[in-house]
């Protein structure tokens, strides 16, 4: 495979060069000299400052060498995350912060092993494209909650009703793979919950309204983890009590953020508040009981739950959807069972 290396300096080259090791073929150039993007490469690595203009009108230059090269991989400051729907609008087909680790490189490089005519069918359904479009939208979403703004909520309903008519179109299983492919952390988990729901609501037969609420809950559902702390968030392993109640602001957090704006319904707010809350008490952050709690939350927790346990997680295994569902099940009183045993369909086979 040729791949070819894109920095603003050379030790970013050096250090991504010596990361590859000995892959087929590496090239790698500055980005000031656009004519060093060899013709016909398979994969691009950008690593830019994406807070520099004039890198952004660099990478703009070379964007015609971007769009004939299959995958394009940016890599990114973990501090600089939100920099990841910039990556995404200039066109990356992954993003990947630092530290890199040679497996998550090499797997973004092989597209998890796919050949290229997978990654040449996914283009065909869209599924990559639905995906970067709810990527950079949760990117913004995160962003504005992070720095006190108005969230744009007509952007993030029209992601997820993409990622939905994504999945009537290609199927639960092609997003999932899509998904964990393709994207990392906390962007993951909410594509992966919003096409869970999606996938759910479509085999419930929801009525179209309550679709619209039940995708768009989804997509919102997290984006108080905006104000968690990263190395809570993406800390490998268990967390410690005070971790842990970090953690648990995360609903309230989101619903403060979002209660007020324009387009969000109480019922989406509500999902946001609720969506850890249980049956019989003993979730957060208002420890609702059963008939407190609404049928779209209820539907979102049992998606969300699923979502997180199938994410695709560089410290741990990816668990089966079986694995995931018997799990799920387990969890008697604490969620609904008719809407556990009607969610089978869509854990295991749809
Ligand atoms: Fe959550
Ligand atoms: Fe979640």
């Amino acid at each position: 495979m040729l791949v070819h290396i894109v920095a603003d300096d050379q030790d970013k080259i050096s250090e991504l060069r010596s990361l590859l090791g000995s892959q087929d073929r590496i090239t790698s150039g500055l980005l000031d000299d656009a004519s060093s993007v060899p013709k016909q490469c398979e994969a691009m690595v950008i690593a830019v400052d994406l807070r520099n203009a004039d890198n952004i009108a660099a990478l703009k230059d070379v964007s015609a060498a971007f769009n004939s090269t299959p995958r394009r991989i940016f890599v990114i400051d973990r501090k600089l995350r939100l920099f990841a729907a910039q990556a995404y609008a200039l066109g990356a087909t992954h993003v990947l912060f630092k530290p890199v680790y040679r497996q998550s490189l090499l797997a973004a490089l092989n597209g998890s092993g796919k050949s290229k005519a997978t990654s040449e069918n996914d283009d065909q359904g869209g599924a990559r494209e639905a995906a970067s479009e709810g990527a950079v939208s949760l990117a913004s979403m995160f962003a504005a909650v992070s720095s006190g703004q108005q969230v744009d909520t007509a952007e993030a309903r029209h992601a997820a009703g993409r990622i939905c008519d994504t999945i009537a179109e290609v199927g639960f299983s092609h997003w999932l793979e899509t998904v964990r492919r393709h994207h990392e952390g906390t962007y993951q988990h909410c594509l992966l919950v919003t096409g869970t729901a999606a996938a759910f609501g479509l085999n419930l037969g929801l009525a179209k309204s309550d679709m619209e609420r039940l995708y768009s809950a989804a997509m919102f559902h997290d984006v108080g983890k905006a104000k968690i702390p990263l190395a809570i968030l993406d800390k490998p392993g268990r967390l410690d009590d005070q971790e842990r109640a970090v953690i648990e602001t995360h609903p309230a957090a989101g619903y403060d953020a979002l209660k007020g704006t324009g387009g969000i319904s109480s019922e989406i707010l509500d999902a946001v508040r609720h969506h850890h809350e249980y049956l019989d008490g003993s979730g957060y952050p208002d420890g609702l009981c059963a008939a407190e709690i609404g049928d779209i939350v209820r539907i979102l927790t049992i998606s969300d739950i699923f979502a997180a346990l199938i994410e695709d997680r560089r410290y741990k295994a990816t668990m089966a959807r079986a694995e995931a569902y018997e799990i799920l099940c387990g969890m008697r009183g604490k969620l609904e069972a008719p809407l556990v045993a009607a969610f089978k369909e869509v854990a295991l086979n749809r």
